[in-house]
């Protein structure tokens, strides 16, 4: 009899330890921007995103999710009357999180053309159109495209990403020697500069920005590889978001901020 009760003690030690963990995991990253009260009438939305996707989707010295996503977000929201508080998740965990009511949308360089996608989740109109290029070390004088991979090279991209699935599509053809499939860009950039692997397959966008940032190091190759187009994501069926995040989108395009946000993350 002690014995079992001491055995339940235990158990409910464990588990509570175990609830309080997942808890801890289940949002980490990025603090709010915008403050949690929503004392007055105005709606509050929950975003999540990825943040190693600058300049779409990164963080400042506070780890709050900053970016072109967010500000393009937050001008939709004053136009519509909502505010967003944003967290960061892992770029796979994205779908299945809004899939599941943790968040109301995403806010991630996300490509809406993607059918497997919208089976899942609804798309706002897209407000960014993209696509995938080849991103090796400046000094590499073997790759200058796609076609130059060859079947003893290391090409890495992003977890859950377009450029994932590039990837492991040119491994399963045989025509490179591992696909490194990683949690963020930032670490794939490291690999790279280290030499652990090769080249990354990842948005045009994002390579120019690092490309921009920090010259001489790093170099696109080649054509684009695919066109896409960036989305926001709501769940399937909330037409009542989708329709803000739609008028507002188009407003803040027609208005100017759309302009004033891409210089501000784009042409700087
Ligand atoms: N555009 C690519 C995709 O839709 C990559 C997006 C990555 N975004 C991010 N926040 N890490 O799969």
């Amino acid at each position: 009899m002690k014995l079992m009760e001491w055995n339940g003690i235990k158990l409910m030690k464990v588990l509570v330890f175990i609830m309080a963990i997942a808890m801890m995991m289940v949002l980490v990253g990025c603090g709010s921007n915008e403050g949690t009260d929503d004392s007055s009438d105005t709606d509050s939305y929950l975003a999540i995103t990825e943040p190693t996707f600058a300049p779409f989707d990164t963080t400042d010295e506070d780890g709050n999710c900053i970016g072109f996503d967010m500000d393009l977000m937050d001008a939709i929201g004053e136009d519509q009357g909502f505010t967003v508080e944003y967290k960061a998740l892992e770029f796979d965990a994205l779908i299945p999180a809004l899939e599941t009511g943790q968040a109301d949308m995403i806010t991630a360089g996300m490509n809406a053309m993607d059918p497997a996608r919208q089976a899942k989740v609804d798309f706002s109109q897209t407000y960014y159109d993209s696509g995938l290029v080849v991103l090796v070390n400046d000094d590499n004088e073997t790759i200058n495209g796609i076609e130059d991979l060859t079947a003893d090279m290391k090409v890495a991209s992003q977890i859950g990403t377009t450029g994932a699935d590039e990837v492991l599509e040119l491994y399963e053809e045989g025509s490179i020697e591992e696909a490194v499939i990683l949690n963020g860009f930032n670490t794939a950039v490291l690999q790279l500069q280290n030499g652990d692997i090769d080249a990354i397959i990842i948005d045009l966008p994002v390579a120019n920005d690092f490309i921009k940032k920090q010259p001489g190091k790093l170099k696109t190759v080649g054509e684009v590889l695919n066109a896409e187009s960036y989305g926001f994501a709501v769940q399937k069926g909330d037409e009542e978001l989708l329709d803000k995040i739609n008028t507002g989108l188009n407003n803040v395009i027609d208005n100017g901020t759309y302009d004033e946000l891409y210089t501000k993350w784009f042409e700087n």
